[in-house]
């Protein structure tokens, strides 16, 4: 029988219990649920609102129904519901009376929107561990790969020399912003809408501050039509996820590259790797397919919500009970990509050689060409001219700007001297880029200790790979 069938002559229909029934998917807020019951019924008890002896019997009886569920001996029913009706039918089954006073002064609406938040306090933390975690492997690979030249590109054309470690710190910068945006979001989130009731508070004297601090609110939210009735702390949740999705498929359409027979600039190993059923040569780069793959996954989380929640009137509406299976199945794959990428990573072997060649070939240090006549006095403009046609020159005759003659580059201009082959020498070409963010050891260093001092705040243990810049 429903919690609310009182007002009602027949029962719901097997059809209607399918389609309004969310036990199936929020089951997994069970903990959460129970918490926010208990420090409702703690706060019961001590305000006078419901006697201390009945709150004590609550409390002990939703602590046995919590280690009953987390021992696998209790089937929820889609009778029931949903996790809010569960559990507090099993509390009534279990002490008789005093489990029908738990609901005094609170709704399921006021319920819902706790444990949803509950839930993802813990989810984002977990997340932005694995955020660190990966970090940590980009600053190692980054520590043994300070001098290795690759080229850098744009357009995805050979635009510049750079090193493979100031490539990896360009994601670890993307990951720490992935990280304190997820803050900010929980920072946001972090109010207790206990005591909203079903949309306008209670008759009852409750004391929201008393739950809020209890179960680690540091405030309480302001308005109870709004707290029954916001989702948007879960839209900007899927905001986040979504931002780091896509620079996880950034990252993973460089390593598909990268990792193509065009490129071979790493090879990823098999752990990671699949083969064909009919090529016998394949070896496919799966991991970073489907976390770009499941980018558009996580995107498709954030528009149903977004669509879910447009034009609905205030308070709550049953239509945000599609909240949930957006929102886990988007913290499922991000928690899934996440661990898997951070091992390809960290066990990929580079073929530096490979990524040497790539940028000894493609007239990337064309720039540094033109700042060595500038340097000799021609405005950047005039040198830039010249170097354009030394260029063109050298794809008509089949040179470098390395095996041009001394008398060719004097054709160019007769500014240059034989200090050129020095001045665009790639490795040299790369630790003139000195200043803060750029490419030379010294300033990647920088980059990488910053990002290991933050790595430390999430995770306490992690030990930093090398010594600090001077
Ligand atoms: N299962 C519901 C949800 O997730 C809980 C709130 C139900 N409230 C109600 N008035 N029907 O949204």
């Amino acid at each position: 029988m429903k919690l609310w069938s009182g007002r009602f002559d027949k029962n719901t229909d097997a059809l209607t219990d399918t389609l309004n029934s969310s036990i199936a998917f929020d089951s997994r807020m069970y903990r959460e649920d129970i918490l926010g019951s208990i420090a409702h019924a703690r706060m019961l008890g001590s305000t006078g609102i419901i006697d201390i002896e009945e709150s004590d019997k609550i409390i002990a009886g939703l602590n046995e129904i919590l280690s009953d569920i987390e021992a696998g001996v209790i089937d929820f029913s889609v009778e029931c519901e949903d996790i809010h009706m569960n559990i507090e039918t099993l509390l009534t089954e279990r002490i008789g009376e005093p489990g029908k006073r738990l609901h005094t002064a609170r709704s399921r609406n006021d319920q819902v929107a706790l444990d949803i938040r509950l839930y993802l306090k813990k989810e984002i933390g977990a997340i932005q561990s694995m955020l660190a975690a990966l970090m940590a492997v980009l600053c190692r690979q980054a520590r043994a790969n300070i001098g290795t030249v690759m080229p850098a590109y744009t357009h995805l054309q050979r635009a510049q020399p750079t090193t493979f470690a100031h490539y990896m710190m360009a994601y670890a910068n993307m990951l720490r912003r992935d990280c304190t945006r997820l803050e900010d979001c929980l920072a946001r989130m972090d109010e207790c809408p206990l005591g909203s009731g079903a949309l306008t508070t209670t008759t009852y004297p409750i004391d929201r501050w008393q739950t809020a601090g209890d179960l680690g609110f540091s405030r309480i939210t302001e308005n109870s039509l709004d707290a029954v009735s916001d989702r948007d702390f879960i839209i900007e949740l899927l905001g986040c996820l979504s931002i780091l999705m896509m620079h996880l498929s950034r990252f993973s359409e460089e390593i598909i590259l990268w990792s193509s027979w065009e490129f071979k600039f790493i090879e990823l190993d098999d752990k990671h790797s699949t083969g064909s059923s009919i090529m016998p040569q394949k070896k496919n780069p799966d991991i970073a397919e489907l976390t770009r793959g499941k980018t558009g996954r996580v995107y498709g989380s954030l528009v149903a919500l977004l669509t879910v929640m447009k034009a609905l009137p205030l308070a709550y509406n049953k239509d945000m009970q599609e909240d949930k299976e957006a929102l886990f199945d988007a913290l499922d794959t991000v928690k899934t990509c996440l661990p898997v990428f951070t091992a390809m990573l960290d066990e990929m072997k580079l073929l530096p050689e490979n990524m040497r060649r790539a940028a000894a070939a493609g007239f990337i240090n064309a720039t540094d060409c033109a700042d060595y006549l500038v340097k000799k006095g021609l405005p950047f403009r005039d040198a830039y001219t010249v170097v354009g046609k030394l260029v063109n020159y050298c794809l008509k005759s089949g040179n470098t700007l390395e095996t041009l003659t001394p008398k060719e580059y004097s054709a160019g201009s007769p500014l240059f001297s034989d200090d050129i082959y020095d001045a665009i020498n790639l490795e040299k070409c790369i630790d003139a880029r000195s200043c803060e963010g750029g490419p030379s050891r010294l300033s990647v260093t920088r980059q990488i200790t910053s990002i290991e001092g933050f790595i430390k705040s999430y995770l306490p243990d992690f030990q930093k790979g090398g010594q600090d810049p001077g």
